[in-house]
């Protein structure tokens, strides 16, 4: 924290932070927020990496986006005598906690609401029963034809939606004006769906849904959890939707399962290792990344670039969360959001 001003009548306190990934969409959010709480921001293109951490020098906090914070990363910021995280993002698996907590650092996230991301997980949905990405192809090149496109209707299907938290109550809410049947499965049962949603448990879960859509977080017991057994146990032509996390699912399971036509369309808008591919503009260069490029090509998958979170509303959230928890860490020790 630092005191400008010539006197200590006019003095007024600056706090002096970093903004790691940021974007032109989020620039006049932070600049209100650093007007309102007088912060003088180092805006960053760059994410935060061991090659970009001494950017944050003689600031107190730093707000991130994406990429995997580490502990050499961790290590780098204590030396800096930077205490605080604020990850401008709903999840925070990217982040070594235990080794910030080791270190003293104090890390918070954000709580956009779920709207964004549960629409756009309809829409995937739809996209997918109705084979629009084939659709959207062939109109492209004045192919007008039908065949192959026959779709399937909400109101014949079962939809299972693995995750009832935030996003996946949104969904099932969402949902409930389709007409189809929809059940449910997560380790805590929320109340405020369950007029709605039947909860199964996770195997009846995979043998009953014709679509599963994935809202729950990244942790060691959710690690690859629709791999090849998972989707041994799934109907035959099940519909999977993923805008969560890429690293929930087994890619090599997935792609054998495509080719092996047990998947009847797959919706990812996350990808494992998607990290320094999406939300960049990679045309012109090599992308080490196999599987991503060989799983696009599929007529039945749809892939996108981590969008689901990508409204107007969020991206305001999303940056008011990043500073102001950075201002409460720094002023009080403690954040509303605060993970650690
Ligand atoms: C999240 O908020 O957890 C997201 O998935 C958004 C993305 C920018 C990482």
């Amino acid at each position: 924290m630092r005191y400008h001003g010539h006197d200590t009548h006019s003095a007024i306190i600056v706090m002096k932070i970093t903004a790691y990934e940021t974007r032109k969409d989020e620039k006049q959010v932070f600049m209100q927020l650093a007007e309102e709480h007088n912060l003088e921001i180092t805006y960053l293109e760059e994410a935060l990496t061991a090659s970009t951490v001494h950017l944050a020098a003689g600031t107190e906090g730093v707000t991130i986006l994406g990429g995997k914070v580490d502990e050499e990363i961790l290590r780098n910021l204590k030396e800096l005598n930077i205490s605080y995280i604020a990850t401008r993002t709903v999840g925070y698996n990217n982040i070594d906690l235990d080794s910030a907590k080791a270190l003293g650092i104090h890390v918070s996230n954000a709580s956009y609401g779920p709207e964004g991301v549960a629409d756009y997980t309809i829409m995937l949905i739809l996209m997918s029963l109705r084979k629009y990405k084939q659709a959207m192809f062939r109109g492209n090149v004045n192919d007008y034809s039908l065949n192959g496109l026959q779709g399937r209707e909400m109101k014949d299907l079962t939809i299972g939606i693995l995750g009832t938290g935030r996003i996946g109550a949104r969904v099932i809410e969402s949902l409930s004006g389709f007409g189809c049947k929809i059940i449910a499965y997560d380790t805590f049962q929320n109340h405020a769906v369950k007029h709605i949603a039947k909860y199964v448990t996770l195997e009846e879960l995979y043998e009953q849904a014709d679509v599963i859509s994935l809202h729950i977080p990244l942790f060691e017991s959710t690690l690859q959890i629709i791999n090849k057994e998972s989707l041994s146990q799934m109907k035959d032509g099940v519909v999977l939707i993923n805008c969560s996390r890429g690293e929930l699912m087994n890619i090599p399971a997935l792609i054998d399962a495509i080719e092996h036509e047990k998947i009847g369309a797959l919706a990812l808008d996350v990808f494992e290792n998607e990290a320094g591919i999406y939300h960049f503009d990679r045309r012109t260069e090599i992308i080490k990344n196999r599987e991503m490029a060989y799983l696009r090509q599929f007529p039945n998958v749809i892939m996108t670039q981590h969008m689901a979170f990508y409204t107007d509303a969020a991206v305001q959230s999303m940056v008011n969360c990043g500073v102001t928890n950075l201002v409460s860490f720094i002023t009080t020790g403690t954040a509303d959001n605060q993970i650690i």
